[in-house]
Formats: C-alpha cells, structure tokens, sequence
C-alpha cells in the first residue's frame, strides 16, 4: 500500500491507498451517514445517503477509493438537504410505523432521520399494501419497512453464511424474500446475525423482543454517528 494525503472538508489526511472515502473519514472522527453499507460486505452504492462531493463531483463515499491528492467535501448544505430528502422518501415509501418497531432506537432509519431532524415527510405518504412473511420460526421479514438496501442479500458473499434471502420480481416490484428452505433450521445465533444484518425493522427475530426497553437503546442515548466524531472530533 502507498501513502496518499487526501483532504477532507479542509483538513488534510495522509493515510494509504485502497481505502474508501468512507473508511478513511470514519478513521479520522469524521461521520458520514449510511445505509446500505455495512461492516464486513462489499459496498454496493444503492441508498446514495453517503454521497459526499469528491474532486467537485458528487459521488458515493463508500465505493470511492481515496486517491492521492484527492479532494473531499462531506459535510456542505446541498449534501446534508440531498441526504435529509432520501430519508424522506425512505420514510414516505414505505410503512415505518417507529412506535410500535422492535428495532426503534436500534434503526439506522429513524436515527438518520432524527439526525436530519425530520418531523415530517415533504412528500406524501404511499401507504403500499405490503406483506409480512411469518412462515419461519426464528424470523419475519416484514416489507412494509424494507428499503432495499440489500445487506441481507450480499451478506451471503461471507463463505460461512448461506443466502438466506432472495430476490423476488423486479423494478419497483422487487421485494426481498427469505429462501425458506435455507432457513428452516435456522438457530438462534444466525437469527440475529440476519436481524443484525438490517439497517431497519424489517428482518425480526420472533420469540425475542423488547430485551432492552425503547429509550435505552443504541441511539436513544447517543445519536447516530457521534461515536465516529467524538474520537476524531468533527471537522
Ligand atoms: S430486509 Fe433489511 S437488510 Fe434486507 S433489503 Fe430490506 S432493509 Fe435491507
Ligand atoms: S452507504 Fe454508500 S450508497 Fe449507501
């Protein structure tokens, strides 16, 4: 690996080369909100929350590798109003209902959107008529809160993890269902891997819920991203 030196919204950074702009920001306190990203699966850039302006265009942070001299902006007013509006429409798509979610105060969702201090969708609610898929014993999969992030179908790319979900129909139709076969004999342990896996409460593990009252849990007591900016402090 070769040492490059980025800047990041003015702070220069030397670190190394292949990274993304995703990681090298967390590594130096310096938070960028994402969705369908997560630890430990190759990144796909399909929520575009991350989309930061790299060498003046705008780009996904988490499936740019830094280059040297590269420069990077994560944090303006025009970024922060295009990532508060994809909350939205997140939240105006779907069926979120937060009060009654097991995953309420644990949802990447909702703490983005309290981040975003969003009370209320600019755009009208859809209402869809969508599904709950409660055939398994260890866990549902219940679509009026999915967003297609897809972390539960890449996850199958660890080799000790089979593909517990699978693509159903396509287009605005696609719907993300579990393989019931694969699943049959799911134990515990991988139920809350797959229920870990998803950034919402759309992937819940039956049998199990409200362990940890709502108001005591991950971003009830500390808002999203501020783990990142109280190590490095926000730039
Ligand atoms: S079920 Fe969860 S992890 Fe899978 S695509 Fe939907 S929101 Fe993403
Ligand atoms: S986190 Fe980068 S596009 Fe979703």
């Amino acid at each position: 690996m070769n040492k490059i030196t980025i800047t990041i919204n003015n702070k220069k950074i030397v670190t190394e080369s292949g990274k993304s702009v995703l990681e090298i920001a967390k590594e130096n306190g310096i938070f960028i909100p994402t969705l369908c990203n997560y630890e430990g699966i190759a990144p796909q850039s399909s929520c575009r929350v991350c989309t930061c302006v790299i060498d003046g265009r705008k780009m996904t942070a988490c499936t740019t590798l830094a280059k040297d001299k590269m420069n990077i902006e994560t944090n303006t007013e025009e970024l922060e109003e295009i990532r508060s509006v994809i909350v939205e429409l997140l939240f105006a798509e779907g069926n979120h209902f937060c009060p009654s979610c097991e995953k309420s105060g644990n949802c990447e969702l909702q703490a983005l959107a309290y981040r975003f201090k969003m009370m209320v969708p600019q755009f009208p609610y859809d209402f869809p008529a969508r599904d709950v898929d409660a055939v398994n014993p260890k866990i549902m999969i219940d679509h009026n809160r999915c967003i297609l992030c897809k972390r539960c179908i890449r996850r199958k790319k660890e080799p000790e993890n089979p593909t517990w979900f699978v693509f159903e129909n396509r287009g605005n139709k696609l719907k993300i269902n579990l393989d019931h076969e694969l699943t049959a004999d799911m134990d515990d342990e991988l139920a809350q891997k797959a229920m870990d896996t998803c950034p919402v409460g759309a992937i819940i593990r039956k049998e199990k819920g409200f362990d940890v009252p709502i108001g005591s849990r991950k971003y009830d007591s500390k808002p999203i991203g501020s783990d990142i900016e109280d190590q490095g402090g926000a730039v």
